[in-house]
């Protein structure tokens, strides 16, 4: 019988590539995709435990200050404060949340590392944001323990990698606030030989089924990483995560 099954399924579909369904059906392309996204999205926070899970009330509108309430949950929870941390801020644009985490870690053994093309986004994200939204001017920094890479994180993050700036054993923040899915993917992916257990990743746009949450769900399935979910806040627009 399952010699019969596979002809078939080979059959149908050899017939579906030689008919080029697309000619008819690529406007179904983006909402099957967007719906397919947003259903294992639902499903997947509807697994996620309850208890011990730092949450902020369901709310219709996002209150940007609820990230600051899951930075400071995260801190003093991982007890990260005065612990000797790397920093690495995927998407800086105009700082406040480097400025943010370089304000709230004492360590002067501390290094953050922020990139950005600086330029603005490198592509289209989503229908309100085109190329070149969110341009903006590289921060000043005056504190010694920062530094920025300005570019595509796809020309700088393996050269910053590869000089050595992140060594095993020191505990690494990840802030992935690149809101595409490409720019979340490649960085997860390339950072990916360095996380280690106990490790911390935030995603600031978590729940845009499209982008993060896709390059999330990617990333872990094929990388077989396990992330424990800390908090989420916004209805998971923002969440962190700790390596497992
Ligand atoms: C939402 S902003 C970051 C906001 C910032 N973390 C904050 O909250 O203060 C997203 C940034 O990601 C940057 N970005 C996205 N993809 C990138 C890529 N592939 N290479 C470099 N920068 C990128 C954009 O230039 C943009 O400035």
């Amino acid at each position: 019988m399952k010699p019969f099954l596979f002809k078939i399924n080979a059959l149908v579909k050899n017939l579906l590539i030689l008919f080029q369904p697309h000619v008819v059906f690529s406007f179904l392309i983006q909402p099957f995709a967007f719906f397919s996204n947003f259903l294992s999205l639902t499903q997947w926070i509807a697994k996620q435990p309850t208890k011990g899970v730092y949450k902020d009330a369901f709310s219709l509108l996002r209150n940007y200050n609820h990230r600051i309430d899951l930075y400071n949950y995260v801190i003093e929870k991982e007890n990260l404060s005065n612990t000797e941390i790397i920093y690495i801020e995927m998407g800086v644009c105009n700082g406040n949340s480097f400025a943010w985490w370089m304000q709230n870690n004492h360590n002067s053994a501390s290094r953050f590392h922020g990139f950005d093309t600086f330029e603005g986004l490198p592509e289209q994200w989503g229908y309100f944001f085109k190329n070149g939204d969110m341009i903006a001017e590289a921060p000043k920094l005056e504190d010694a323990r920062g530094h920025f890479y300005k570019g595509l994180f796809q020309d700088t993050l393996v050269p910053f990698l590869n000089n050595g700036n992140v060594s095993k054993g020191k505990r690494k923040i990840i802030h992935l606030d690149a809101d595409l899915f490409s720019s979340t993917l490649f960085s997860l992916s390339m950072l990916y030989p360095y996380l280690e257990k106990g490790d911390i990743v935030f995603f600031d746009e978590f729940n845009v089924p499209n982008h993060e949450y896709l390059a999330f769900k990617i990333f872990t399935e094929s990388f077989y990483v396990k992330m424990e979910l800390l908090g989420a806040v916004n209805n998971y627009y923002q969440a962190a995560f700790k390596v497992k």
